[in-house]
This record gives structure tokens, sequence and C-alpha cells, in this order.
């Protein structure tokens, strides 16, 4: 189906607009980095570094929290860089925006000023498919922080997570337009833990932006995350399991140090690493 000016909505739609609306949740995880931030330290951060930032939305999110924070994002991929300079950074005031450099580079050897806090979300780091690649990546980020620095990860995992599997969720788009976000796990190798993953959006004319973006990563356990970071150097590393809500029977959203998780189908937790 066609919209007036002749495109389907697909046509029309912006897929990192939808990629925004659909995965990120930015302003729960800056909640999460600032609170663990104030109880693991006793003086504020300033600088935050954000490793594969895509369009810099996170890094967006923490200039807009203190007039004194500072933000540094790095990616590989200089187009969406400039889409973020053009819709992110763009909504700031320009004091706001000054105070965000984007740097097009490869983590594995950016070297920006030292950070308090450097993040890895949405389980970027899962595209090193080595100990040795990931080992060197955590080594490049105890580089990048300062003494008492904290690097900040997400990780997934559950008895689904290796399934081939489709799962749709509706959303909305900024206009309060529906779409599907559709996260397709479309191959996964045992031996070697690696799987191929591909985001698709479906609209309701029916017409569909497919493989809208694709990842081939690894899907590491978290020993295996917490042992890299210690052979990496970090002094102390937390895993930050969710809350259970109890009356709805789901996760509240509040994350708190754990050494016992649930053995959900499909979880997501924090992982929180001290220089
Ligand atoms: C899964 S997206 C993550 C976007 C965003 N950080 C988020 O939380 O949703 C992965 C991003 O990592 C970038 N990327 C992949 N490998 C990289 C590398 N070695 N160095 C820097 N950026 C990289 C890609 O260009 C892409 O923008």
């Amino acid at each position: 189906m066609k919209t007036d000016t002749g495109a389907t909505l697909a046509e029309k739609a912006d897929r990192h607009l939808l990629y925004q609306q659909s995965v990120q949740d930015v302003e729960s995880e800056i909640d999460f980095v600032e609170q663990t931030w104030s109880e693991l330290r006793r003086r504020p951060a300033s600088l935050l570094r954000e490793d594969f930032c895509g369009t810099a939305n996170t890094s967006c999110e923490w200039v807009c929290r203190d007039d004194d924070y500072q933000a540094v994002g790095v990616d590989l991929d200089q187009a969406v860089l400039e889409w973020g300079r053009l819709y992110n950074l763009a909504e700031l005031s320009e004091d706001q925006a000054e105070r965000i450099e984007l740097m097009h580079e490869d983590v594995l050897h950016a070297r920006p000023g030292l950070a308090d806090i450097i993040l890895a979300m949405n389980f970027s780091y899962y595209l090193f498919l080595t100990r040795t690649e990931l080992r060197e990546y955590f080594e490049n980020v105890l580089d990048g922080l300062v003494s008492d620095g904290i690097l900040f990860l997400d990780a997934y995992g559950g008895y689904e997570a290796p399934m081939v599997l489709t799962e749709p969720r509706e959303c909305e788009d900024m206009d309060g337009q529906p779409f599907t976000y559709i996260w397709e796990q479309a191959s996964f190798n045992p031996i070697d833990s690696c799987m191929s993953c591909n985001i698709h959006f479906e609209f309701p004319d029916q017409s569909r932006i497919d493989k809208a973006f694709s990842y081939y990563w690894r899907l590491w356990t978290l020993p295996e995350i917490e042992e890299i970071l210690i052979e990496a150097g970090f002094a102390k590393v937390d895993i930050y399991w969710e809350g259970t809500d109890e009356d709805k029977n789901e996760g509240n959203g509040i994350y708190m140090p754990a050494k016992t998780g649930d053995a959900d189908p499909g979880w997501v937790c924090y992982i929180v690493a001290q220089a």
C-alpha cells in the first residue's frame, strides 16, 4: 500500500529513528550509570566515553543531565556518526552539543582523553569473536579510564538466547504511529558460539525494512566476560541482576549486585568493572 505521497511507510521511515525508539532506553541506562557511580565513588563523574556509540543517543542524554558532563562517542561508521550529529546533537543546546566529541575510530585503538566512565551498550562488544580480541578491547578501555574509572557493559543470555527464533514487539514512532520491531536470531553455531541476528521493521501497510540492522557476534557467557575483564587488569567486576516485580512476575527495572541469577529464558543484566 502507498501513502499520499506514493511511498510505502517503509520507504518513508528512517531506520535509525526506529532503532532509537524500539531498542534503546538511554534514560534508564544513564539513570543506572549515575546511580551506580554515586554509590561507588565519592566524587562526581564528568567525562563519559560511549564506545560503539552509533547515533550518540546516550552521549546526548549524558550531557543533558549536568552542565559539567562531557562525552566522547566512538564509532567505526562515519555515516551513523553524521546521522547522530544531524538528528541528535542538533536537538541539543549549543552548550550541550559543544560538550560532545564524536570520534570516527575503532574502539580497539581509540585514544581520547581519560574518561571517568566508559560505556559499551546493547551488547556491541559481542562483535569481538575471540578471547584475545575481547581482552585487547578491555585492555584499551582500562588504558582509557582514570585510575578510579568504571566500565559499564550490558549482557544478555538465557536458554532462549542461542535459539533460532523470531520475536516481534509492537512499538510506536516519535509521532505515535505504530510499527513492529522484529528481532531475529537467524543462526547459532554451538561449536564457536557465534550467531547471526537481524532487526527488521514492519509497518501497518505491510511494508517492511528487511535486515535494517544485522549483527554477527559471539554469545558470550557472564563467567567468560568476567574472567577476561580480570585478565585485562580490572580490579573488581560485579554483575547487576534485575529484581522481580512479584505481582506482575516480571523484571522491575532495578538492578542490584548479585552472585546468583534466575534461569530465565531471556535475561539482560549490567556488568560493572572498576579500574
Ligand atoms: C549494536 S550498534 C550499537 C549502537 C548503540 N551503542 C546502542 O547502544 O544501541 C553497534 C555499533 O558499533 C559500531 N562498531 C562496530 N565495531 C566497531 C569497532 N570496532 N569500533 C567502533 N565502532 C564499532 C557500528 O558501526 C555500530 O554503530
